[in-house]
């Protein structure tokens, strides 16, 4: 190879072998599910199929792949709410709790499994009594509140094919979401609570409709209490729909491969993709993984994964992972500032969090927000921590050990993707040595590679992540465009799928996720990570959150213009801007230093807290900003062009 596919700068030598006590009583403390699983993956998938799962019929053929097509545990007939609620009521654990629910204003709802399963059969039945049938989408809009969850099994149950619309999305989202589906109902709510005030939901649905010709019903939760229109025949209230329906549904038989939901994520393109998920692969991995990498032990735990339910986190880990295996959880509706900076660490302790899961964004919202704050509750009962949805800082990643985990609690950074359905890079807590900032191994079962331009693996150094064979929650394609399934996931490297996302191995075998490839920034020919630069900018100690992005530059092709926030109380001046670029210099070296920093008030991101390096892009390119409707905060770019012209921190 002539030169380095990603440059290589970052080297963090801390290591985590998993804590004696955690070890313990692990349900697993050896290598025994990777050897397994590596001796003949088909059969390792197929038992754990067989123990997770309950299956109306049992399948006969594990796999069936065609690259780029796969069929999982053909001729099996399951149904997921029977999975996720009857099984459990069945073996006498109805009153165990499924859903401690916290609304934002502090009301709280129980429920437990017999519960839930009452819930999900009448709205199911009510479902049917609007005409709504096996194989039909139906487009789901809800704030955070126990009726999303039920909506999402009622529709398991009686064979429709979900599609959940983020709560934060706009009128025109909904449009196009619901119009590729061709959606015949949209379950929705007057509102939902968001930093201590209603945030309405049922206009911007009403807004939508007009131009959504296939929606013939309209669900209404009542939450706020909102005035809110309804429309004669069209809508129908959720507690009057309830309350007339029988508790009495049987689940359908479904094949393995129906369809069980469509979650939409953007693409390069203006239209977003429809990722389609299955019903038997789907459940079996989020089922093991989230039995196995949360560590679960269900009689015992209270699990909390803080995400929202719109996000495929949210589907996997609060909805059909956790009711799969008979867990206990905590869902939150509202923010984590509402009423105080401590509310998380508020429920935690009244709920005896076992487990917490949350994203990178949100620790360094916490570390910015000071340690203080955790420390105001005992968080004694947490036992481990989980990260998803962006490469974790090794400084967030330390941050959130010492600070939320008492040092005792190991921490799982898990690498996945709406497309891939489950966990699929990740340690086992009762195995895996950690190193900060590393997501670590692929889990059993799963197999991975890093590869050059010209797919080639590579042992060492920085490259493309690729998967080199399918799973079983794997996405079964893009709804309505097979070719654009190909195209964007099978034909850059033939024969892997790829994921999008630079990653890196180190001398030990680790893998390190270096961000979306699209950020990648070349400057005078060394491709560098804006994820390694951003780590190094966050190991200061005066920086709690960074972005990177490459700017285009006469001289060196691209230059690093460096976006920083700054902890709690320090105060911004020129000496510290110019200490903290060399920090970067001596952290990773002088090529990675970048050209400016600026210390902004706020960075931009998506709804979901990815960074929106683009626009940043854009700032430091002097352009007017392209498409915003994403953004989470679109007055946060404002301010740090405002910041931006009044800064300085050149060479
Ligand atoms: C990123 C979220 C590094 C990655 C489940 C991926 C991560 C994209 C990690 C998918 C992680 C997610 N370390 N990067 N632990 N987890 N990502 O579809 O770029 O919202 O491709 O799924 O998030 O985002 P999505």
């Amino acid at each position: 190879m002539t030169e380095p596919t990603i440059e290589d700068y970052f080297v963090e030598n801390r290591t985590f072998p998993p804590p004696r006590g955690f070890a313990d009583t692990a349900l697993v403390s050896d290598r025994s599910l990777y050897e397994e699983a590596a001796a003949d993956p088909e059969a390792f998938w197929a038992r754990q199929a067989r123990e997770l799962v309950s299956w109306f019929d049992d399948f006969h053929t594990v796999l069936e792949w065609e690259l780029p097509f796969a069929r999982w545990f053909v001729g099996g007939t399951l149904n997921v709410s029977y999975n996720c609620l009857d099984r459990h009521v069945e073996a006498g654990r109805g009153d165990k709790v499924a859903f401690h629910w916290e609304g934002e204003p502090g009301d709280t709802r129980t429920l437990t499994y017999a519960e839930l399963l009452d819930e999900v059969c009448r709205f199911a039945n009510a479902l049917k009594g609007l005409g709504l049938q096996r194989g039909d989408r139906v487009a789901i809009y809800m704030p955070m509140i126990p009726e999303l969850p039920v909506a999402m099994l009622a529709c398991t149950r009686i064979g429709v094919a979900h599609s959940v619309i983020f709560g934060g999305f706009s009128p025109d989202s909904i449009i196009d979401r619901v119009n590729d589906a061709e959606a015949r109902a949209v379950i929705t709510a007057d509102g939902g609570f968001r930093r201590g005030a209603p945030s309405l939901l049922k206009p911007n649905v009403d807004a939508a409709l007009p131009s959504t010709p296939t929606v013939e019903h309209v669900v209404v939760a009542r939450r706020t209490h909102s005035d809110v229109d309804m429309v004669e025949g069209r809508d129908h209230w959720y507690h009057e729909l309830i309350a007339g329906a029988g508790a009495d549904c049987p689940p359908e038989r479904m094949h393995a491969e129906d369809l069980l939901y469509l979650l939409y994520t953007s693409g390069t393109t203006a239209k977003p993709k429809g990722i389609m998920h299955t019903t038997g692969g789907y459940l079996t991995q989020v089922a093991f993984t989230h039995r196995y990498v949360f560590d679960l032990h269900p009689d015992d735990d209270v699990y909390w994964c803080a995400a929202d339910i719109g996000w495929v986190t949210g589907h996997s880990y609060i909805v059909y992972g956790p009711l799969a295996n008979g867990a206990t959880s905590v869902i939150y509706e509202g923010t984590p500032d509402t009423p105080g900076r401590d509310r998380l660490w508020d429920i935690a302790e009244r709920y005896g969090v076992t487990q917490l899961y949350t994203a990178p964004t949100a620790i360094r919202t916490f570390m910015k927000w000071g340690h203080e704050e955790p420390a105001k509750h005992d968080l004694s009962k947490l036992r481990l921590l989980g990260s998803v949805g962006e490469p974790i800082n090794p400084e967030a990643w330390m941050w959130y050990h010492t600070h939320v985990g008492g040092g005792r609690c190991p921490i799982v950074d898990t690498w996945w993707q709406t497309e891939t359905g489950a966990q699929m890079i990740s340690p086992l807590p009762g195995v895996t040595e950690l190193k900060p900032g590393s997501a670590t191994f692929p889990l059993p079962g799963i197999s991975a590679e890093v590869v050059d331009d010209h797919g080639d693996p590579i042992e060492r150094g920085g490259g493309y992540l690729t998967l080199t064979r399918p799973w079983p929650g794997m996405l079964r394609g893009i709804w309505g465009d097979p070719e654009r399934y190909e195209a964007t996931y099978w034909s850059r490297f033939p024969g892997r799928y790829f994921a999008g996302d630079g990653c890196k191995l180190d001398d030990d075998g680790y893998l390190w996720l270096l961000g979306r490839v699209d950020d990648v920034m070349n400057i005078s020919g060394h491709r560098i990570s804006t994820t390694e630069v951003e780590s190094a900018l966050v190991d200061h100690d005066a920086v709690a959150e960074a972005a990177v992005v490459g700017a285009s530059d006469d001289v060196t092709g691209q230059a690093i213009i460096g976006y920083v926030i700054l902890k709690g109380r320090v105060e911004a001046s020129p000496e510290l801007v110019e200490e903290i670029r060399q920090h970067v210099s001596v952290k990773i070296g002088p090529t990675a230093r970048p050209k400016r920093v600026f210390v902004v008030p706020d960075l931009p991101k998506t709804r979901s807290g990815k960074i929106m390096r683009r626009l940043l892009r854009d700032v430091a390119e002097g352009r007017d900003l392209g498409d915003t409707t994403t953004l989470a905060d679109a007055t946060v770019v404002d301010a740090i062009r405002a910041g931006a012209s009044a800064d300085a921190g050149e060479d």
